[in-house]
Parts: C-alpha cells; structure tokens; sequence
C-alpha cells in the first residue's frame, strides 16, 4: 500500500467520525501501546459502465475513460502555426516570445500512429485531440491533402483500436494567416496573408467564415469515422491569454487598454466562430460513425477554477470580496456557456445579457468541463476595472493569493494550487445552473514530475466525478491531460503534464504510475476500493521535490 495515500485516507476516515467517537480512539490508542483502532470499512469500488455517447438523453450513466492533447503540444516542426513564428528566437526571424522554441514539441506528428499504442496499453476507450488547422491550411483557401490523409491515418487506426476520437477544432493555435503575429498592427487592413484576427471590423467576419469552412471540411472528410466534435477550447482562458494579456499570439493586450471595446468584440467573434462551426459540422457530418444515434455531437470545452474569496492573503468573508469573486465565477465559468444557451453576450459585463448574436442560441449539445486549479478574488483594489476585481493568477499576488488548504496541493511549474474537490464543486455547480445539458470532464490533471502525484489526480478526479454522478449531475468521461509530456504553451517544456513522460533527447515515451493507475482503472472498468484507499481521498498528496526545495508557495507569497 502506498503510504502518502494512507495517510490521506486515515484523515478523510478521521474527518467522517463523530468528534466524541474520535476521542474515544484516542483515548483508546493512548490507554494501552497494544490498543489498535479497528480498521476502517473498505472504500467501496466504483464501477464503470462502456462508454456512450456525448449528447443525447440515451449516453447518460456510460462512462469514458480517456486522454487528452493538442496539435501544436505534441505535433513536430511546423512553421505556418502562429505559435511557430512567435516562439521562434528572434536572430531566426522569430519573435523569441514564451519561455521555449516550439520546434518539434513532443514529435507527435510522426509518430502519430504508434502512438495509439500508448492510449491501448492503458486500455483507454476514447481520445480527444485536435487537428492542426494551418497544416490543412497552410495558406488561406489551399488545402494540404496530405496533413489531411495523415489525419486519416491515424483516425482508421484509432477505430481499429477500438478508441473513439474526439476531435478538437481550435486548441490555441492558428495558421499565420489568420493573425499573423508579426503584423497585428494590421496596417492596410484584411488580406489573404493577414486576415487581421478575431475582433477585427472587416477581418472578425473572415475568420469565422473561414473556420467554419475548415469545420465542414473535416466534418465531410472524417464524418464517418467520427461522432464526437468540440469547437473551441476554453475560449475565455484562450482569448484571455491571446487578445487579453498577449501571453499567446497574436500578443494582442486588450486588458491593458480598452477591455469592452477591444476584448468583449473578439470573445464576440470566436462565439460566432462556434455557431458557424456548429452549423457547418452538423450539416457535413451525416454518418453516425458509433451507430449510437448521432452523427455528429458538437460541443465545446471550458476552464473552469475554483474562485474563493480573498483579501490579505487570506480567505475571506468580507461582502465586497465574495461578490468579486460571483463576478469572476461569472466572467470565467459562466460567460460562455450562458452566452452560447441564450444566444445573447453580456456586451458591458454587467451580469446581463444584451446583444443577441445570431445563430448562436442552443448551439451545444455537450459541454467539456476543464479544471486544475484553486485561486483566491479580491474586491479590495480593482486590477481589472471593469470588473472592479483583482485575482490571483500566475503568481501575481495583490492580496487576492491564499494559502492552499494542504503545502503539498501546490503545483510549483504552474504557481497555483490543485485543490481536487474543486472539481466536484464545478461539475455539481454547472449541472445545477445548465440541467438538461451533459457534461464530460474533456482535461483535468497536474503538472509534476512524481508519478504518484499523477496517480493521485487521477484517482481524486475520479472520486469527485462520482461524488457529482452520485447527486445525479450527468458526468459522462474524464480525459487525462495529458497523453504524454508536450509544450504547455508560453510556459515552454518544464511542465510535464503527461501520463507518459517524453525524454526530449530520444522522444522516448515512458509510462508515468499515474499511466499505471488509470490504465488498471480503464482495463478493469472499475475504480477499486483499494486504489482508492492508496491514493485517493482528500488529504495530503505525494509532495513535489521543487516544493521542498525553498519554492515559496502556491502563487507568489502568502
Ligand atoms: C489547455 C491545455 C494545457 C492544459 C495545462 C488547458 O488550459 O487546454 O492545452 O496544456 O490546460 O495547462
């Protein structure tokens, strides 16, 4: 048995005992060095159903078990993504801007097919990546016929596996020629090498027309083999991060200058960029590939973090900071999905809806549920006016940064805390605010080099999925983020996310506990009460080695 888990399984045990029964053992325990607490029960086993469809009343209580990535993380070199010419040192013409080239991140392009063993060996039923839209489209209306056929190849031999694809459309990255990172003055305006980007007057109505061509596209060529489609990855974290702070290209930073007229236009266009796709996805794609009833179930993923309320480096009650907190909830968890349901966007971010944006109402038949962190909202001193909020994100710490509920929660690589139950607190919070709407936990997972640690977010993740299923909240899958180690974006190559650790020498992939743990739970369709009792729970995790090592917190000081 595994001790770290054991110690956090004794704790949740101690937490659910009366306090006077849990006197009683003590007194027992200290009354005679012989005494020994009766064991506890057993945590019972949680068993799987097969997996079943993402939308429809007929997919509910099935369960995916599968894992996760994206196109410009593991895909080798490919220089017409925007995140190639950005990244790019600039003595080679680049911008030099993250912390690390792309290159040719985890090589997962060429080895595309063999990688499908890893997600067999584990016994995965299902796996969610993206296709690159700029090696399809490498310039703007000419197609690639070859990425496409590689995109073929590895779906035929997914469905020979037996692993069901879901495919992500726009994960972060763009072709050049969609905002080219280089130009975003975008002097002279809109043309077939720039189309200026999303919120542009004449380029915003270009991209979304133009995604949704590239959707009915792959809808048309891979419908047969896939039912599962997503749209946008985490819009708001993406467009925050790209158009907000300018940390992802095109390293536009509307934050800084005029957030409702320069933000609220582009989170405008990629919305409508989802409804065309929606509509273009649902009309190419007419095969039910899985013969489960749908040919095509279209969704969208969303981040989502547990906000808590915050002020002095402390969590707080304080009325001024709970309500900045309900807005960031509502800017962050919500905006979109409320947004996309109604059909009308909150234009002055005022908690009510205005702006009807045509064709977008009901356009979502799943919704991927994202989570990897706890962070503390301050209403005291506003860095984000509009909001008249200021968080604690990416170890910027203006009072709104806590201590996280255990030292060991903290993910140094990523400066904030992983807090497992508040994925419970997502799940059961969107099911209650969208009933009806079916939910998939599409990413969630840790940046560690401790393959306990990943086993222990697997089997935590899992645990507070079930604590949600129990209530009723209709949870159909967790993906794992990630398949193996792969460039986390502006951070470069030092988080390591994957259940397979990727030597960057060799490109070897080596299975991680965590691919241990989640391929025993995927083969046996079932999460054991023994695996449970060895890493799940709520105490204590396997610590971080960086963590020990003078790291000075969670997410800057507390
Ligand atoms: C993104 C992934 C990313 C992961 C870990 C999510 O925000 O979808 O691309 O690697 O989180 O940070």
């Amino acid at each position: 048995m595994h001790a770290r888990g054991t110690r956090a399984h004794d704790a949740r045990r101690a937490r659910g005992l009366p306090a006077l029964a849990a006197l009683a053992l003590a007194a027992a325990a200290c009354s005679s060095e012989e005494a020994v607490a009766p064991a506890p029960p057993p945590l019972p086993d949680i068993a799987y159903a097969g997996p079943g469809p993402l939308a429809g009343a007929s997919g509910a209580g099935g369960f995916r078990l599968g894992a996760a990535s994206a196109a410009t993380q593991i895909e080798d070199r490919n220089p017409t993504t925007d995140w190639y010419v950005f990244t790019l040192p600039r003595a080679e013409g680049g911008l030099g801007r993250g912390a690390d080239f792309v290159g040719d991140a985890s090589r997962g392009f060429s080895k595309a097919i063999e990688d499908v063993a890893l997600l067999q060996e584990m016994g995965l039923d299902s796996y969610r990546f993206s296709v690159e839209w700029a090696r399809v489209e490498p310039q703007r209306d000419v197609i690639d016929e070859e990425a496409l056929a590689h995109y073929d190849r590895l779906l035929d031999a997914l469905v020979a596996a037996g692993i069901r694809p879901v495919i992500t459309l726009h994960h972060f990255s763009n072709p050049v020629w969609v905002d080219d990172p280089r130009r975003t003055d975008c002097a002279g305006g809109p043309g077939d090498d720039n189309l200026c980007g999303l919120g542009h007057p004449e380029g915003g109505p270009l991209v979304i027309e133009e995604m949704a061509e590239h959707a009915a596209l792959l809808a048309a060529r891979f419908g047969d083999r896939v039912d599962d489609w997503g749209t946008l990855n985490e819009p708001f974290n993406y467009l925050l991060a790209a158009y907000g702070v300018g940390v992802f290209p095109p390293g536009k930073a509307a934050l800084l200058g005029d957030l409702l007229g320069e933000f609220v236009p582009v989170l405008r266009d990629y919305l409508l960029a989802h409804a065309a796709a929606y509509r273009a996805l649902k009309e190419a794609d007419a095969v039910d590939a899985d013969r489960d009833g749908g040919a095509a179930d279209v969704g969208l993923s969303l981040s989502v973090g547990e906000w808590v309320p915050a002020r002095s480096h402390r969590v707080s009650d304080d009325p001024e900071d709970v309500a900045a907190r309900d807005r960031m909830a509502y800017v962050y968890n919500h905006l979109v999905v409320d947004t996309v349901l109604s059909g009308r966007l909150d234009v002055d971010l005022d908690g009510a809806p205005d702006v009807e944006l045509p064709g977008l109402r009901g356009a979502l038949d799943w919704l991927g549920v994202q989570y990897y962190f706890r962070a503390g909202v301050t209403g005291d001193g506003g860095l984000v006016p509009v909001l008249n909020l200021t968080p604690c994100v990416n170890g910027l710490d203006f009072g709104a940064c806590v201590p996280p509920v255990d030292e060991t929660f903290c993910v140094p690589a990523m400066r904030y805390e992983h807090h497992a139950p508040g994925l419970y607190g997502a799940l059961a919070d969107l099911g209650a605010r969208y009933p009806g709407l079916p939910l998939v936990v599409t990413e969630s997972g840790i940046a560690t080099r401790v393959g306990e640690r990943r086993a222990e977010v697997v089997v935590r993740a899992l645990e507070q999925i079930e604590r949600a299923r129990g209530e009723g909240v209709d949870v159909r899958g967790y993906y794992h983020w990630s398949l193996y180690d792969n460039f986390e974006w502006a951070e470069g190559f030092a988080p390591r996310f994957g259940l397979y650790t990727v030597d960057y020498g060799t490109y070897e992939r080596t299975a991680t506990k965590g691919a241990e743990v989640l391929g025993e739970i995927a083969r046996g369709r079932a999460l054991t009460g023994a695996l449970r009792a060895a890493y799940g729970g709520e105490g204590a995790m396997t610590p971080e080695p960086e963590a020990a090592e003078g790291f000075e917190g969670c997410s800057g000081t507390w």
